[in-house]
């Protein structure tokens, strides 16, 4: 029975199982999930006889909106305390695991782990563990090789590893999909994190520059107390911030920031701006029909905003959001991207970011 292991924020693995149940589906390969436990993991079989690599070639991590990341499963091996590194050496040679396809591994722990010591001890592992398995001819010589897999170690406690791979290319960019930030002491708020996220997993490394470089203007509706506005500043950008609520004195001080006391609903600027961002907590349909507006309306040329799921059927309306989108913006004769994830800084909201193309 084949397995992939899915990496989701805890509590939200039913969702994470039933989109990938249907993404499987649509690419022809059968599979069903156990709903988890507020794990933030998830196990999903594949039901037929295809191997879990196949599904993972044929679905893009980067069109799962709940799943963060993801590795095919081998199994799961016993760690006895006198020798873990020996144990999963049996453990992959039993497996008929072939070193010369993987180059470096990665020990993982839960995102919910709790025990600072299991922590450390994954941290410590990796050197001792790469160092024997690349002894036995488990992992390539020389750990800079490009590869095609990379083992993943999930460590559940000091006794027990769930072993798996991932395959490069679609793996997450960060371990778990959890990026490490750091919150400057200036950001007006932590919601700056979140705005961050979304371009470091939405926007192409490489290509930063062209998305957010030279002087460009942007909107930003629901912008108080200002961390994303704070962002677009750190950018360069000209920033029009619509909100009725205050806005954070050191960031008006910039001198980049106009503040528009209106409802960001209604408002809509005089000319068009290259960033529209909305992070206001309201209907999430009202929401994606507003962003269909201002890029059929040509306003703004790239769009970053929140939906906030309801705490029921979060996955169905996910869908109809997602059809408003899609539909609205074919209507509008527009040739678009969108892409949407549940950021590791999300809570009950998922972030879609659109890019207009033509
Ligand atoms: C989650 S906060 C935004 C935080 C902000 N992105 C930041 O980084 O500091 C949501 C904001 O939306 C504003 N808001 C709610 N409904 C609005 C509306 N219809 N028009 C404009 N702003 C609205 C609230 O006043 C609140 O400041």
């Amino acid at each position: 029975m084949q397995q992939i292991m899915l990496i989701c924020r805890p509590g939200f693995e039913t969702e994470a199982g039933q989109e990938l149940t249907d993404q499987a589906a649509a690419a022809g390969i059968f599979g069903y999930f156990q709903p988890g436990k507020n794990t933030g993991l998830l196990r999903f079989t594949i039901g037929g006889n295809e191997p879990a690599e196949e599904l993972m070639r044929r679905v893009a991590l980067d069109s799962l909106v709940f799943t963060r990341d993801w590795f095919a499963l081998l199994g799961d091996c016993e760690l006895p305390a006198s020798d873990r590194v020996g144990a999963i050496l049996a453990f992959l040679n039993d497996q008929g695991w072939q070193g010369d396809r993987c180059a470096r591994l990665e020990v993982r722990l839960s995102e919910i782990n709790d025990d600072r010591d299991l922590g450390n001890f994954a941290r410590k592992w990796v050197a001792p563990l790469s160092k024997g398995l690349r002894g036995a001819g488990l992992l390539k010589d020389d750990p800079e090789a490009e590869a095609p897999v990379r083992l993943e170690i999930l460590l559940t406690d000091f006794s027990t590893a769930v072993v798996g791979y991932s395959l490069a290319g679609n793996r997450s960019l960060f371990v778990g999909g959890v990026p490490r930030l750091r919150l400057p002491a200036s950001a007006p708020s932590r919601s700056a994190l979140k705005l961050e996220e979304a371009w470091k997993v939405f926007l192409p490394k490489e290509r930063w520059l062209d998305y957010l470089g030279g002087g460009k203007k942007a909107v930003d509706l629901g912008a108080a107390p200002g961390g994303w506005t704070w962002q677009l500043v750190r950018q360069g950008m000209m920033v029009t911030a619509v909100d009725n609520g205050p806005m954070n004195p050191e960031l008006m001080a910039s001198g980049h920031v106009e503040h528009v006391e209106a409802d960001g609903y209604a408002w809509r600027p005089k000319r068009a701006v290259d960033w529209m961002v909305c992070d206001i907590v309201d209907k999430p349909r009202r929401t994606a029909r507003m962003a269909v507006d201002w890029m059929g309306e040509k306003l703004c040329r790239y769009t970053v905003f929140n939906l906030k799921l309801p705490m029921k059927k979060r996955y169905e309306e996910w869908l109809v959001c997602r059809e408003i989108l899609v539909q609205g913006l074919e209507d509008a004769g527009l040739h678009c991207q969108l892409k949407a994830r549940h950021l590791y800084h999300d809570r009950e909201e998922i972030t879609c970011f659109i890019e207009r193309l033509d």
